[in-house]
């Protein structure tokens, strides 16, 4: 039988690729979405036709809101009967120096990026009850950097969440996390803003999103590793030479 991922924030970007490599390697894919339903709509018509042995369906939920967060393990499980993955992908990424970050945006930043995977983890634990959950961190977590003060806190407690979980729900459930670095622009940007950013990172490139994919399969595969982080950043996490 097919293994099933549940994917957050899946319609577009790192989600989406992410669901169309685990759908090529035979996975049927949980799309979630919130605001883009056309995208994960089109996301499922596209891999319900590529891969017709599959099964493939999105489900929105908003990640801000517990109750809609709350009931979304137990619709995917109650479709696909099982699953055997869940990446927390969904996140927002909000700017703004301590001294300039509002309450409201420290809310939706924690609330997204570390609340909901706290509650979906929590839910996969207990009606999945094993396999394997990978949460998407940041580079931005091993350094003190304070331009996107909120967004880069709630990731340093998402891999202090990931390790602790690793601890508890093991043997039965595996938890690791990737960090990638210079990936995607953000939007409004284009390859050009990336490739300046990449000016000063090890590799001296963007890596796009084929390392992370790759830290996925080695995830996966490696059935020994448990509360580990993979760097998909190109060496940023090194710091700079001086
Ligand atoms: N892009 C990069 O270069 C980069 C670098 C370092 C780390 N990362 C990490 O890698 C992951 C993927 O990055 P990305 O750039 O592809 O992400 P993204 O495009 O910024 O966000 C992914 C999805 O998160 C969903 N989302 C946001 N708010 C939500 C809410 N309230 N409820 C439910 N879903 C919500 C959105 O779904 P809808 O559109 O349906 O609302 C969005 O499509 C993130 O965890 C990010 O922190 C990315």
């Amino acid at each position: 039988m097919n293994q099933t991922a549940l994917i957050t924030g899946a319609s577009k970007r790192i989600g989406r690729s992410i669901a169309g490599h685990l759908a090529a390697k035979g996975w049927n894919v949980a799309i979630h979405y919130n605001v883009s339903s056309a995208d994960a709509e089109q996301l499922v018509v596209r891999l319900r036709h590529n891969y017709p042995n599959q099964l493939f369906k999105a489900f929105r939920a908003n990640l801000t809101i517990v109750k809609e967060v709350e009931g979304l393990i137990s619709s995917v499980a109650a479709f696909f009967h099982e699953i055997n993955l869940l990446v927390n992908n969904a996140s927002v990424f909000d700017k703004g120096h301590l001294k300039e970050t509002p309450v409201e945006l420290f809310d939706h930043q924690f609330n997204v990026n570390l609340k909901a995977p706290f509650l979906l983890m929590r839910d996969f634990a207990n009606l999945v009850k094993k396999g394997n959950i990978i949460n998407l961190v940041d580079t931005r977590i091993t350094n003190n950097r304070s331009d996107f003060a909120a967004y880069s806190l709630s990731k340093k407690a998402l891999w202090e969440l990931t390790k602790m979980a690793a601890l508890e729900l093991s043997p039965e459930i595996r938890v690791n996390a990737i960090a990638p670095g210079v990936t995607l622009p953000p939007d409004g940007k284009d390859e050009d803003y990336l490739s300046k950013l990449a000016e000063d990172i090890p590799m001296k490139r963007p890596g796009g999103i084929a390392p992370v994919l790759k830290c996925l399969d080695f995830i996966l595969k490696n059935d020994y590793l448990t509360g580990q982080l993979l760097f998909a950043d190109g060496g940023e996490n090194l710091g700079q030479n001086v």
